[in-house]
């Protein structure tokens, strides 16, 4: 029997929607108020000022936006708290997934992979996730549809991906964050043979390293992370193309209520990429640190360098963004 949708685009953004590119000033803007934090140790300061950025800029945007993924609920957060409403009011109705600074604790210490990103769609359009773990699983596109299963051991689900990529195992390698709930999962992969490249935080940018295996080495990841970040590498994906499996992890006394809320009957559904976000969906994303993707923001004398990319789904736009701006005395926006 076929799964009931959870979500539905309820409108459509015009075909000349201007978003992307208000969106990608925005993550640009948020990543140079990070970075000025970066490596100074305080991971708190860095995700406020990124937060206060990215909700000052989102505010002024044509949009009558909500907030369906961002910082928690209300009292807990001061902006970007899921429910909040965003921009104008003037223009398309819209969802926001938000994530002013991915990989704080990362940013903090000045290591690798850090993003501001932010990811919007018609109202409808994306899987409403409180604060939870999410198990994933995600390759980049290119790949038959159905090639892994999330119930499937590890070796299974590699012995599939190297049958398809035309290579033993042993040439593969996994992306899995570093935590002890991984241990197992660690240890079957490696008795499966293949290579594990372990991250201390920030999975979104694990998954959407995937897409590219070239540059990044990475064919495959694996493991749970937060759902929140579950549905914004989703979005990426659904611009990227790619696969990505995903089931959500209630199980801790409450959070079986805490889905009901949110509107999740089924806590051991598994999402497929569309399950959790579906419709026209803008992307952007910009390296607040160094990546194998994208450089991290460069202050010099004379201004200050981003790196982005700005993806949309219903034209298959994906652009790499480098942006400088000039110090132009009080008209500096950052
Ligand atoms: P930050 O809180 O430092 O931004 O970390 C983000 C992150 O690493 C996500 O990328 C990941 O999904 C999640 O935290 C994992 O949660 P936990 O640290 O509890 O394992």
């Amino acid at each position: 029997m076929a799964v009931k949708p959870q979500i539905t685009a309820q409108n459509e953004l015009p075909a000349d929607s201007p978003l992307a590119a208000e969106l990608v000033r925005i993550t640009e803007l948020t990543a140079i108020a990070a970075a000025r934090l970066r490596g100074h140790g305080d991971e708190q300061a860095a995700d406020r000022v990124a937060t206060e950025t990215m909700h000052a800029e989102l505010q002024k945007l044509a949009i009558d936006g909500t907030v369906v993924v961002g910082q928690g609920p209300h009292d807990q957060s001061e902006c970007l708290y899921v429910g909040e409403k965003i921009g104008s009011k003037r223009g398309p109705k819209v969802d926001l997934v938000l994530a002013p600074l991915e990989g704080a604790t990362i940013c903090a210490k000045n290591q690798a992979n850090s993003i501001s990103a932010a990811a919007v769609a018609p109202r409808g359009s994306f899987l409403a996730v409180p604060k939870i773990y999410m198990e994933k699983i995600a390759i980049g596109p290119g790949y038959p549809e159905g090639l892994l299963r999330l119930d499937a051991t590890p070796a299974e689900n590699l012995n599939a991906l190297a049958d398809a990529k035309g290579v033993p195992i042993s040439a593969l390698t996994v992306c899995i964050l570093d935590r002890p709930r991984h241990a197992r999962l660690i240890e079957e992969v490696r008795a499966a043979g293949a290579a594990i490249r372990l991250i201390a935080d920030g999975d979104v940018v694990g998954v959407i390293h995937t897409t590219m295996p070239e540059e990044t080495g990475v064919d495959i990841y694996m493991g749970c992370g937060g759902a929140a970040e579950g549905v914004l590498a989703a979005a990426a994906l659904a611009c990227s193309g790619g696969q990505m499996l995903a089931r959500l992890v209630a199980d801790r006394p409450g959070q079986v209520e805490l889905l009901r809320k949110a509107g999740i009957g089924d806590p051991r559904r598994i999402y497929g990429i569309a399950d959790m976000v579906c419709g026209d969906v803008i992307f952007a994303a910009t390296a607040v640190t160094d990546g194998r993707l994208m450089k991290g923001v460069r202050f010099s004398k004379s201004g200050v360098t981003t790196h982005s990319s700005a993806m949309r789904s219903a034209t298959g736009m994906a652009q790499s963004i480098e942006t400088s701006y000039r110090t132009v005395g009080v008209a500096t926006p950052w």
